[in-house]
């Protein structure tokens, strides 16, 4: 079966960058980005295409290239699930807020209401494509709606997860370390699975494409995430180690990194790690082990999350214990506030809870990052409801110049390891500082003996002061 039209319900993080790439690779493809968000469907149709919703090195000249073309963004999504013979289903599948499972599950409302509004919609056979990141045995879900509401039509279900990191997203879509289609093993799902593998096989070696069951394709993703936040908890746990024996974090990455079974990536110590899957995927798999009885698995996988919530917290006790135990009324200057760099992606970001822990000592904060909106950083902020977002308004406020940011303050602190803070004019920051004038180093990014002949106190994760 020859893939004519596709549609992708979703325009975010991922259903936006990962069609761009498929409509730029397969220009006979017409692909068509749909969502409920007209704000954001319009941003992805703004003329300049530096004003698309999601910032990612290369995107906008992706979308330039394709857009108009065989690329479509629109908010009519029943048109676009009629049209498609495949239809990638990329909502967002937050953690539950509410009721059985609260905090660990996976909400699947939004899932839900795509399988339901493409059987009411369909008037032929439809392959659909899990994109979002699912809990185990979704899929049985999504078809039991499907043939029970679908005039009797055929549908098969594929699991094609997305292993794209953000900030690197369009890079990792043109050059990916690997394609997952997991399908049913029957005629029909071979055939599926067959189709989406000649869609990738445009750009993408065969070898690189692996095919599994739909099981083994939603647990990989899990599993996949699972590992890199692990190694990341691994590595900041040490680092609390290293501040008291001297031992250097950095220096024991590049000793384990080295050893080829170990390996250099995800070796950086940090205030934690954040994003809007690392720490919901993990509580998802904790969620599905102890529904199965599996308790020493779940909570195997639950240290991983209690690590990096001490490791934020951690943070923020030692910027108010070298500030002579308080930090009331001192003002904190944090550079970045996005969960990592190149992304404009702020969900769990780190930022966020070490303000938080700061606020509640009334600290006052002021904040610069080069791509977050001021508007993002109020909305992060008074979606934890700590406080009433009048009072966020009047302790943190959003800077557009860093100097400034910076003036006056008892702290700076490095939340996001964006490359520009390295280039700072670091004597300019020293000079308009308040004196001890001290450094928090939550990336390790900065040059510390570079900063301490200038007069700074430097503080950096996982090595003694
Ligand atoms: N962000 C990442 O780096 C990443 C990487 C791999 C996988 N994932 C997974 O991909 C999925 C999507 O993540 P994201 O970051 O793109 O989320 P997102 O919140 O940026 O985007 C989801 C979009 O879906 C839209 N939506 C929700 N319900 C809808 C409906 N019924 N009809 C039309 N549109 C609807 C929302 O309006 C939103 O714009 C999640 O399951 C996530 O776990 C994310």
């Amino acid at each position: 079966m020859k893939v004519q039209n596709i549609c992708c319900i979703g325009a975010g993080y991922v259903g936006g960058p990962t069609m761009a790439v498929i409509a730029k690779k397969c220009p006979d493809i017409k692909v068509t980005v749909v969502d409920i968000n007209q704000e954001r469907i319009a941003a992805w149709n703004d003329e300049n295409v530096d004003n698309i919703p999601v910032y990612e090195p290369g995107l906008s000249a992706v979308v330039a290239e394709a857009r108009g073309r065989n690329l479509f963004f629109s908010t009519d999504v029943d048109k676009a699930i009629d049209e498609a013979e495949m239809i990638f289903i990329s909502v967002n599948t937050p953690t539950k807020t509410y009721g059985e499972g609260k905090g660990q599950a996976a909400d699947l409302k939004w899932i839900e209401l795509c399988a339901r509004q493409i059987a009411r919609v369909a008037k032929g056979d439809k392959i659909v494509v899990e994109k979002s990141t699912l809990p185990v045995r979704t899929a049985s879900t999504l078809k039991d709606i499907l043939t029970h509401t679908g005039d009797g039509l055929s549908f098969q279900i594929l699991s094609n997860p997305e292993f794209l990191a953000e900030g690197t997203a369009v890079e990792d879509l043109m050059d990916p370390d690997r394609v997952l289609i997991g399908g049913d093993q029957t005629p029909e799902g071979l055939n599926a699975i067959q189709a989406l593998v000649d869609v990738y096989a445009r750009w993408v070696p065969k070898d690189k494409i692996l095919t599994t069951n739909v099981w083994s394709s939603e647990l990989s993703k899990l599993t996949a995430n699972a590992y890199l936040a692990q190694r990341v908890s691994s590595i900041n746990s040490l680092s609390e180690l290293c501040e008291f024996t001297e031992a250097d974090i950095n220096e024991v990455a590049r000793a384990i990194g080295t050893d080829s079974r170990i390996g250099p990536k995800f070796l950086k110590a940090s205030v934690g790690f954040g994003g809007s899957c690392f720490q919901k995927d993990i509580l998802n798999l904790v969620y599905i082990s102890r529904s199965y009885g599996l308790n020493e698995v779940a909570d195997y996988w639950e240290q991983v999350i209690i690590m990096n919530d001490h490791q934020k917290r951690r943070f923020a006790k030692k910027i108010i214990k070298n500030l002579y135990n308080t930090v009331s009324g001192k003002k904190i200057a944090f550079l970045g506030w996005a969960f990592k760099k190149d992304t404009n992606d702020t969900r769990e970001s780190a930022a966020i809870y070490v303000a938080d822990h700061l606020l509640n000592e009334q600290s006052f904060i002021e904040t610069y990052d080069p791509k977050v909106k001021k508007e993002q950083v109020y909305t992060d902020l008074d979606y934890l409801g700590s406080r009433s977002s009048e009072e966020n308004r009047k302790n943190l406020t959003v800077g557009t110049d860093p100097y400034k940011v910076c003036e006056g303050a008892h702290a700076v602190a490095v939340l996001t390891e964006w490359d520009e803070f390295k280039t700072y004019d670091w004597k300019r920051i020293y000079d308009g500082m308040l004196k001890p004038a001290h450094v928090f180093d939550g990336r390790n990014i900065l040059d510390k003996e570079a900063l301490r002949s200038i007069g700074f106190q430097v503080h950096a994760i996982g090595t003694a002061d």
